[in-house]
Protein backbone atom coordinates (compact mmCIF):
# COMPACT_ATOMS: atom_id res chain seq x y z
CA UNK A 1 0.00 0.00 0.00
CA UNK A 2 1.17 3.51 -0.93
CA UNK A 3 -0.82 4.93 2.01
CA UNK A 4 0.97 6.13 5.36
CA UNK A 5 -2.31 5.55 7.22
CA UNK A 6 -0.52 4.13 9.87
CA UNK A 7 2.12 7.62 10.38
CA UNK A 8 2.49 8.11 14.02
CA UNK A 9 1.21 4.61 15.11
CA UNK A 10 4.17 2.25 17.07
CA UNK A 11 3.31 -1.39 16.60
CA UNK A 12 5.33 -4.26 18.10
CA UNK A 13 4.56 -7.62 16.39
CA UNK A 14 5.71 -11.05 17.10
CA UNK A 15 6.18 -13.69 14.15
CA UNK A 16 8.20 -17.11 14.01
CA UNK A 17 7.82 -20.51 16.62
CA UNK A 18 9.37 -20.43 19.97
CA UNK A 19 12.38 -23.10 21.02
CA UNK A 20 11.69 -24.89 23.94
CA UNK A 21 15.22 -25.68 25.59
CA UNK A 22 15.98 -29.43 27.09
CA UNK A 23 19.70 -28.79 27.37
CA UNK A 24 22.32 -27.01 25.84
CA UNK A 25 22.12 -28.04 21.99
CA UNK A 26 18.47 -29.47 22.08
CA UNK A 27 14.93 -27.78 22.08
CA UNK A 28 10.75 -28.66 21.25
CA UNK A 29 9.89 -26.61 18.74
CA UNK A 30 7.19 -25.94 15.53
CA UNK A 31 7.06 -25.51 12.15
CA UNK A 32 6.30 -22.09 11.98
CA UNK A 33 7.96 -19.90 9.33
CA UNK A 34 7.33 -16.60 10.91
CA UNK A 35 5.88 -15.03 7.41
CA UNK A 36 3.06 -13.90 7.82
CA UNK A 37 4.33 -12.16 11.01
CA UNK A 38 7.47 -10.87 8.94
CA UNK A 39 4.46 -9.68 6.23
CA UNK A 40 2.60 -7.82 8.62
CA UNK A 41 5.66 -5.75 10.00
CA UNK A 42 6.48 -4.94 6.32
CA UNK A 43 3.09 -3.63 5.43
CA UNK A 44 3.06 -1.62 8.70
CA UNK A 45 6.44 0.07 7.91
CA UNK A 46 5.34 0.53 4.08
CA UNK A 47 2.02 2.67 5.78
CA UNK A 48 4.38 4.52 7.77
CA UNK A 49 4.15 2.89 11.19
CA UNK A 50 7.09 2.59 13.83
CA UNK A 51 7.66 -1.10 13.69
CA UNK A 52 9.63 -3.33 16.34
CA UNK A 53 9.69 -7.01 15.36
CA UNK A 54 9.89 -9.36 18.04
CA UNK A 55 11.55 -12.83 16.31
CA UNK A 56 11.43 -15.90 16.89
CA UNK A 57 12.68 -18.57 14.91
CA UNK A 58 12.54 -17.31 11.50
CA UNK A 59 12.68 -19.06 8.11
CA UNK A 60 12.72 -16.20 6.35
CA UNK A 61 15.17 -12.92 6.58
CA UNK A 62 13.79 -10.01 9.16
CA UNK A 63 13.07 -7.00 7.10
CA UNK A 64 16.39 -4.57 6.92
CA UNK A 65 14.47 -1.43 8.28
CA UNK A 66 12.77 -2.80 11.08
CA UNK A 67 13.77 -2.34 14.60
CA UNK A 68 13.87 -6.57 15.35
CA UNK A 69 14.74 -7.89 19.05
CA UNK A 70 15.40 -11.28 18.81
CA UNK A 71 14.18 -14.36 21.20
CA UNK A 72 14.27 -17.93 21.22
CA UNK A 73 11.60 -19.26 23.81
CA UNK A 74 8.53 -18.18 24.80
CA UNK A 75 9.77 -17.15 28.95
CA UNK A 76 12.10 -15.02 26.56
CA UNK A 77 9.41 -13.64 24.10
CA UNK A 78 7.25 -13.24 27.14
CA UNK A 79 9.85 -10.79 28.47
CA UNK A 80 10.15 -9.26 25.35
CA UNK A 81 6.54 -8.37 24.96
CA UNK A 82 5.93 -7.17 28.78
CA UNK A 83 9.14 -4.67 28.04
CA UNK A 84 7.51 -3.53 24.36
CA UNK A 85 4.16 -3.80 24.74
CA UNK A 86 3.97 -0.87 27.22
CA UNK A 87 4.20 1.79 24.88
CA UNK A 88 3.12 -0.21 21.57
CA UNK A 89 -0.60 1.48 20.23
CA UNK A 90 -1.15 -2.17 18.78
CA UNK A 91 0.31 -5.08 19.75
CA UNK A 92 -0.12 -8.36 17.70
CA UNK A 93 1.07 -11.96 18.60
CA UNK A 94 1.46 -13.57 15.48
CA UNK A 95 4.49 -15.54 16.89
CA UNK A 96 3.33 -19.48 17.33
CA UNK A 97 4.27 -20.47 20.84
CA UNK A 98 4.89 -23.23 22.61
CA UNK A 99 1.96 -24.38 24.81
CA UNK A 100 4.50 -26.22 26.87
CA UNK A 101 8.02 -26.26 28.15
CA UNK A 102 10.18 -29.04 29.79
CA UNK A 103 9.97 -28.53 32.97
CA UNK A 104 13.92 -28.43 33.89
CA UNK A 105 16.65 -27.86 31.63
CA UNK A 106 19.76 -30.13 32.12
CA UNK A 107 22.97 -28.06 32.37
CA UNK A 108 24.93 -30.74 29.93
CA UNK A 109 23.73 -32.76 27.32
CA UNK A 110 21.06 -35.62 28.23
CA UNK A 111 22.96 -38.62 27.06
CA UNK A 112 21.05 -42.06 25.95
CA UNK A 113 23.96 -44.08 27.81
CA UNK A 114 22.28 -42.31 31.17
CA UNK A 115 18.80 -42.32 30.11
CA UNK A 116 18.49 -45.63 28.65
CA UNK A 117 15.99 -47.09 26.69
CA UNK A 118 13.32 -44.60 27.14
CA UNK A 119 13.36 -40.95 28.41
CA UNK A 120 10.53 -39.45 29.53
CA UNK A 121 10.01 -35.20 29.29
CA UNK A 122 8.08 -33.37 32.07
CA UNK A 123 6.12 -30.20 30.45
CA UNK A 124 5.16 -27.61 32.51
CA UNK A 125 2.60 -25.12 30.59
CA UNK A 126 3.55 -21.74 29.51
CA UNK A 127 2.30 -18.27 30.06
CA UNK A 128 -0.59 -17.39 27.76
CA UNK A 129 1.40 -13.91 26.22
CA UNK A 130 -1.64 -12.65 24.41
CA UNK A 131 -3.98 -13.26 27.67
CA UNK A 132 -1.86 -11.43 30.10
CA UNK A 133 -1.37 -8.39 27.23
CA UNK A 134 -5.10 -8.38 26.60
CA UNK A 135 -5.50 -8.45 30.95
CA UNK A 136 -2.83 -5.34 31.34
CA UNK A 137 -3.82 -3.25 27.86
CA UNK A 138 -3.46 0.59 27.80
CA UNK A 139 -6.63 2.62 27.00
CA UNK A 140 -7.23 3.13 23.17
CA UNK A 141 -4.39 0.46 22.38
CA UNK A 142 -5.44 -2.36 20.20
CA UNK A 143 -4.61 -6.12 20.77
CA UNK A 144 -4.40 -8.72 17.89
CA UNK A 145 -4.08 -12.55 18.53
CA UNK A 146 -3.68 -15.29 15.74
CA UNK A 147 -5.74 -18.82 15.46
CA UNK A 148 -4.19 -21.24 13.35
CA UNK A 149 -6.95 -23.97 13.09
CA UNK A 150 -7.55 -26.72 10.62
CA UNK A 151 -11.33 -26.56 10.82
CA UNK A 152 -12.96 -26.61 6.88
CA UNK A 153 -16.33 -25.78 7.89
CA UNK A 154 -16.93 -21.90 7.77
CA UNK A 155 -19.32 -21.64 10.85
CA UNK A 156 -17.38 -24.38 12.88
CA UNK A 157 -14.25 -22.15 12.12
CA UNK A 158 -15.65 -18.94 13.05
CA UNK A 159 -17.00 -20.68 16.07
CA UNK A 160 -13.66 -21.88 17.71
CA UNK A 161 -12.42 -18.27 16.84
CA UNK A 162 -15.02 -16.71 19.13
CA UNK A 163 -14.71 -19.19 21.69
CA UNK A 164 -10.90 -18.41 21.67
CA UNK A 165 -11.08 -14.60 21.41
CA UNK A 166 -13.73 -14.84 24.50
CA UNK A 167 -10.83 -16.17 26.73
CA UNK A 168 -7.76 -14.33 25.48
CA UNK A 169 -9.61 -11.21 25.87
CA UNK A 170 -7.60 -9.67 22.80
CA UNK A 171 -9.50 -6.77 20.49
CA UNK A 172 -9.59 -8.59 17.45
CA UNK A 173 -8.58 -12.56 16.40
CA UNK A 174 -7.19 -13.41 13.03
CA UNK A 175 -8.69 -16.70 12.33
CA UNK A 176 -6.05 -18.62 10.13
CA UNK A 177 -7.18 -21.43 8.08
CA UNK A 178 -4.28 -23.78 7.51
CA UNK A 179 -4.52 -26.70 5.44
CA UNK A 180 -7.00 -24.85 2.94
CA UNK A 181 -6.31 -24.49 -0.89
CA UNK A 182 -2.99 -22.66 -0.25
CA UNK A 183 -0.27 -24.56 1.31
CA UNK A 184 1.51 -24.51 4.74
CA UNK A 185 4.46 -23.41 3.38
CA UNK A 186 3.62 -21.51 0.64
CA UNK A 187 3.47 -17.34 0.51
CA UNK A 188 -0.05 -17.41 0.78
CA UNK A 189 -2.88 -17.45 3.42
CA UNK A 190 -6.64 -17.37 3.79
CA UNK A 191 -8.39 -15.35 7.28
CA UNK A 192 -10.83 -14.29 9.14
CA UNK A 193 -10.68 -11.42 10.98
CA UNK A 194 -13.19 -11.36 14.07
CA UNK A 195 -13.84 -8.67 16.69
CA UNK A 196 -14.47 -8.96 20.34
CA UNK A 197 -17.61 -9.17 20.08
CA UNK A 198 -17.27 -12.40 17.77
CA UNK A 199 -18.22 -10.25 14.59
CA UNK A 200 -16.67 -10.43 11.57
CA UNK A 201 -15.04 -7.45 10.28
CA UNK A 202 -12.85 -8.57 7.55
CA UNK A 203 -11.91 -11.37 4.97
CA UNK A 204 -9.13 -11.86 3.38
CA UNK A 205 -7.20 -14.24 0.64
CA UNK A 206 -3.82 -14.13 -0.87
CA UNK A 207 -0.21 -13.43 -0.97
CA UNK A 208 0.89 -12.98 2.78
CA UNK A 209 2.05 -9.15 2.52
CA UNK A 210 -1.25 -8.65 1.03
CA UNK A 211 -3.56 -10.24 3.71
CA UNK A 212 -1.34 -8.61 6.20
CA UNK A 213 -2.57 -5.27 4.29
CA UNK A 214 -6.32 -6.39 5.01
CA UNK A 215 -5.83 -7.10 8.58
CA UNK A 216 -3.64 -3.64 8.49
CA UNK A 217 -7.42 -2.06 7.28
CA UNK A 218 -8.99 -3.38 10.15
CA UNK A 219 -6.25 -1.70 12.78
CA UNK A 220 -6.48 1.77 10.53
CA UNK A 221 -10.52 2.55 11.02
CA UNK A 222 -10.66 0.63 14.41
CA UNK A 223 -13.05 2.48 16.57
CA UNK A 224 -11.05 0.68 19.41
O1 LIG B 1 -3.97 -20.68 22.60
P1 LIG B 1 -3.62 -20.65 21.16
O2 LIG B 1 -2.21 -21.10 20.89
O3 LIG B 1 -4.59 -21.33 20.27
O4 LIG B 1 -3.73 -19.10 20.76
C1 LIG B 1 -3.02 -18.55 19.69
C2 LIG B 1 -2.74 -17.10 19.98
O5 LIG B 1 -2.26 -16.95 21.31
C3 LIG B 1 -1.63 -16.53 19.10
O6 LIG B 1 -1.86 -15.14 18.95
C4 LIG B 1 -0.37 -16.81 19.94
O7 LIG B 1 0.66 -15.90 19.60
C5 LIG B 1 -0.89 -16.57 21.35
N1 LIG B 1 -0.28 -17.38 22.42
C6 LIG B 1 0.39 -16.73 23.45
N2 LIG B 1 0.94 -17.44 24.49
C7 LIG B 1 0.83 -18.79 24.52
C8 LIG B 1 0.14 -19.48 23.48
C9 LIG B 1 -0.39 -18.73 22.45
O8 LIG B 1 0.48 -15.50 23.43
N3 LIG B 1 1.38 -19.47 25.52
Amino acid sequence: SASADLVGTRIVISAGGTREPLDPVRYLGNRSSGKQGVALAQAAASRGAQVTLIAAHLEVDAPANIDVVRVSSALDLDAAMREQAPTADVVIMAAAVADYRPVTVAPGKIKKEVAGDTLTLDLVKNPDILAALSAAKAPGQIVIGFAAETEPDTDALVALGRAKIARKGCDYLVVNRVGWTEGFASDDNVVIVLDATGAIVNEASGSKISVANRILDVIAHSPV
